[in-house]
């Protein structure tokens, strides 16, 4: 039989969750990046994601100013980098720096890849 429980118990099965990094190009060239648990694949070709981002967040500013972004999966030891990045604004430092996260750029966004992510085999060239 099913159990009854009060709405903020049951989201709490959802957890541990697959999140991913979200980087952002910020105007003085410089890049951001954020924590993102809340995401989800919606199709693969076109490649888009369903990404909520707290209005709050320095990256949702970026992303409505910029157009673009990037979603990295980051790997099995990155744990640290992603609480870091995840809990801290960029408006205010540089979570790149801070991190210690390394960066490269990406062939067709201004928005970094994330340089030790994991890296997907047959990623659609979208
Ligand atoms: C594990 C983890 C998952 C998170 N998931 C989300 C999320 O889905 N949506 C969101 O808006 N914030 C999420 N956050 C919080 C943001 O990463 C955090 O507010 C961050 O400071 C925003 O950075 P920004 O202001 O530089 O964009 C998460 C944080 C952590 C540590």
């Amino acid at each position: 039989m099913q159990k009854r429980a009060t709405i903020s118990k049951a989201f709490k099965r959802k957890y541990p969750e697959q999140v991913v990094l979200v980087t952002t190009r910020k105007p003085d060239g410089g890049a951001n990046v954020m924590a993102v648990g809340w995401a989800a694949i919606a199709s693969s070709v076109p490649s888009m994601f369903v990404l909520a981002i707290d209005d709050g967040a320095y990256t949702y500013e970026l992303i409505k100013k910029t157009k673009e972004f990037v979603v990295a999966f980051p790997n099995e030891k990155m744990g640290k980098e992603v609480v870091y990045v995840g809990t801290r604004h960029g408006h205010t430092c540089d979570k790149i720096a801070g991190s210690g996260l390394a960066i490269q750029p990406a062939d067709k966004v201004k928005a970094p890849l994330i340089a030790n992510a994991v890296r997907l085999q047959g990623q659609p060239s979208n």
